[in-house]
């Protein structure tokens, strides 16, 4: 199985490893099927740009291990019923909200790896939904690097899956931090912190965020946090940079938008490089990324011409040059 960008299917090739959804969740193709041209012209309608495929490439490496696709899609749901319910009837369903925040943590602290999907494999209309849950995903894993206890980490699970919820409660986009911190202060049955991240957010550790501008201190752990989880969640759903480019990118903005410690532990929390992307090593031989195993930034790959597998965390010497 790998991730393709949607504009690579080759229906003489590859045929689809996960299903496709609908917006209400439900399968709408399934996995096995071959997409043909006007299958893959409504696909790109409804705002799916990236597909699960398998094919000879792709033979032996399986994603399942890193995340329950059926259960990743029903916090989705589960969110866009909050948010919806927020805009429709101004109540905040913090129940729902813990539950998916207990969900999340779950998944984080019993799987070896985790690997949210790109929120550009359903639906336009689901992938706010996706992109909070997947920024959750994020802040958790790197909120564990980080040494939070289990009371920290649901304070900022709950404020990462709120933190945009003040897209769906005012008309302007550059409102929504502030729209959401005065819905969710309402609720007596959330942490404050979590209304103060989905403020912050948009902060940045030298005073150049909004809506305040506040720096340093000022600037809560939480809301660096979930604001490295935002940009890098952002980049990649959006195909705009892959994995390696945008840990990158946010390397660049240590000590300058978020602590240099901040960085460092998000960075050492997420994989460079996916399962089934190719690469160029640094001996000039192609290959496949395979699975990641022990070591984020160093997975097992493939060689192309010989099959011969490595893993990079043991043979450190072999670097990725290049994706391909
Ligand atoms: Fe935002
Ligand atoms: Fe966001």
């Amino acid at each position: 199985m790998r991730m393709i960008d949607i504009n690579a299917y080759d229906e003489r090739t590859m045929v689809l490893a996960k299903p496709v959804y609908d917006t209400r969740g439900r399968i709408l193709i399934g996995s096995g099927r071959v997409l043909h041209a006007r299958l893959v012209e409504r696909l790109l309608e409804m705002g799916i740009t990236c597909l699960m495929i398998e094919d000879e490439q792709s033979t032996g490496i399986t994603l399942d291990d890193m995340l329950d696709m059926p259960s990743w899609l029903e916090q989705i749901q589960l969110m866009q019923l909050c948010y919806q319910t927020a805009k429709d009837k101004k109540v905040l369903m913090h129940r729902e909200v813990f539950a998916c925040a207990g969900k999340l943590l779950n998944e984080v602290k019993t799987r070896k790896m985790l690997l949210p999907m790109p929120a550009s494999m359903i639906p336009k209309e689901l992938q706010l939904y996706a992109h909070v849950v997947n920024v959750t995903i994020w802040a958790l894993l790197t909120g564990v690097r980080l040494g939070y206890n289990e009371l920290q980490l649901r304070d900022l699970a709950v404020g990462c899956l709120l933190h945009d919820i003040g897209k769906v409660l005012d008309a302007d986009p550059a409102n929504h931090p502030e729209a959401g911190f005065n819905f969710i202060k309402t609720c007596r049955e959330v942490s404050l912190i979590a209304a103060h991240l989905a403020f912050q957010h948009h902060e940045r550790l030298d005073g150049t965020g909004h809506p305040r501008a506040i720096e340093g201190t000022a600037f809560h752990p939480f809301a660096q946090v979930c604001g490295m989880a935002n940009l890098f969640e952002a980049k990649i759903s959006d195909g705009s940079l892959a994995p390696h480019e945008a840990i990158e990118y946010l390397m660049s903005l240590s000590g300058k938008r978020f602590t240099v410690e901040h960085v460092r532990a998000f960075v050492s929390a997420v994989p460079a490089y996916l399962p089934g992307m190719n690469v160029r090593m640094n001996n000039g031989r192609e290959a496949l990324v395979f699975a990641i195993t022990s070591h984020l930034q160093r997975p097992v790959i493939r060689y192309q011409d010989t099959n011969e597998v490595v893993n990079l965390a043991e043979n450190l010497s072999v670097l990725v040059t290049q994706i391909i």
